[in-house]
């Protein structure tokens, strides 16, 4: 008898224009487009294996080994429920084909980088989901359509549907039809696009996303400012900075981009703050690194943005990732020599840090061994890929491996 299951991992993206209010919480449909980067999955990723069989009496999900109660209505069950919707069709048009649609199936997913991280795992894992469910029914949906799908499981997860550069277009339609994910470019056009994540520790439980740009829409003056008279403009701005690999121009809008999302979570009623003194430090660096740069007659070298959380993503050319992680390690000392995939630092990894020449010492402290508790270099990546039958997560009882 066949087995009918697909494996495929799907990678993180980070936003340089974010996504943050809803105008309809059920459907998830934003109040604005946004733009992200999707990251190397070769480093970070989200892998799912999906099995349709008929001696399965329910769905089943299980995550990271554990399973997951798939709560009706709720968005796990509407993913589900919309792919096997997209399968009916097929079936029905060729009555062939085996109804896959009818069975239950076995769902098992995990991230290779430790949800403690505070790195969000549910736009890889959605991402993740839908794909593996389109590749085992064999949908010959394109990845904007499955962004539609995977949009209902979490707002950022229909962009890492794509690879390399991507937009989510907010749309206009009542029923969410024309609010997908669309490539801006691949990451060929600008492969020298690299993203050093800081982890930042933090021991307090933070606002999700979720609720707490429910609480930005329904309270922040600033929020509607930003939905029509920023968000527009930043959006053809940051496309064609793109198109053009003009790092400059990408860099100060993902950065103005981070702070105003930043502001309208502290114009939200009560207040939100995601950074913390840490977060507030690795601006000041990186402001002075690129003032430093500027002031030499150059252009900017690095961007910092934050999501709903303490942890800086900067992005940067290549050529520079070198020098911010020694200006990052100089103020934040790690435990273990800091060894990066890109061997940047040789086998050893870099131990002390170092500052530029002409960079001024006083604009952080040095923080305590742990402050950052990790580092991760990464760089732009690949769409979301389909793997080999040796990569199941499922064994042959339909549990976990
Ligand atoms: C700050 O996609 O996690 O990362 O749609 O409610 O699941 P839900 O929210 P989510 O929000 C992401 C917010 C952000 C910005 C961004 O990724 O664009």
């Amino acid at each position: 008898m066949s087995v009918y299951q697909a494996t495929v991992s799907a990678p993180v993206n980070i936003a340089c224009i974010k996504y943050w209010g809803k105008r309809d919480t059920k459907l998830i449909l934003p109040t604005n487009s946004s733009l992200s980067v999707t990251l190397d999955q070769d480093h970070l990723r989200s892998t799912t294996t999906s099995r349709a069989d008929p001696g399965f009496d329910s769905d089943r999900l299980w995550l990271n080994g554990k399973e997951e109660i798939i709560a009706p209505g709720g968005r796990m069950a509407t993913c589900i429920a919309e792919m096997k919707r997209l399968r009916r069709e097929v079936e029905e048009k060729n009555s062939s084909e085996p109804k896959l649609s009818t069975f239950g199936v076995h769902i098992s997913s995990r991230n290779n980088f430790p949800t403690a991280a505070g790195l969000a795992s549910s736009a890889s894992g959605f991402a993740a989901l839908v794909s593996s469910l389109a590749a085992l029914y064999a949908l010959p949906a394109n990845p904007s359509e499955l962004s539609l799908i995977a949009r209902q499981g979490s707002g950022s997860a229909c962009r890492s549907l794509f690879g390399g550069y991507v937009a989510w277009q907010e749309g206009t339609a009542a029923d969410g039809s024309d609010s997908l994910a669309i490539e801006i470019a691949p990451r060929e056009h600008w492969p020298d696009m690299h993203a050093l994540i800081c982890v930042v520790s933090d021991d307090k439980k933070g606002t999700s996303s979720t609720s707490g740009m429910q609480r930005t829409v329904e309270t922040s003056p600033l929020l509607q400012h930003r939905i029509k008279h920023v968000v527009p403009e930043r959006m053809k701005t940051i496309q064609k900075a793109i198109l053009e690999r003009d790092f400059d121009t990408f860099a100060r809008v993902t950065m103005q981009d981070s702070n105003q999302f930043h502001a309208v979570a502290l114009d939200t009623d009560p207040p939100i703050f995601y950074m913390n003194d840490v977060s507030r430090s690795i601006i000041a660096i990186v402001t002075e690194y690129n003032r430093l740069a500027v002031a030499n007659g150059g252009k900017l070298k690095a961007a910092y943005t934050y999501d709903a959380g303490p942890n800086a993503v900067i992005y940067a050319p290549k050529e520079n990732i070198k020098e911010i992680v020694e200006l990052i390690v100089s103020y934040f000392p790690q435990a273990e020599p800091f060894k990066d995939p890109f061997a940047l630092f040789g086998t050893a990894g870099v131990g002390e840090g170092k500052l530029v020449e002409g960079f001024n010492p006083a604009v952080a402290k040095k923080f305590p061994v742990g402050s950052v508790k990790g580092l991760i270099h990464t760089r732009v990546g690949d769409g979301p890929r389909k793997l080999g039958e040796a990569e199941t997560l499922l064994g042959p009882d339909g549990s976990p491996k």
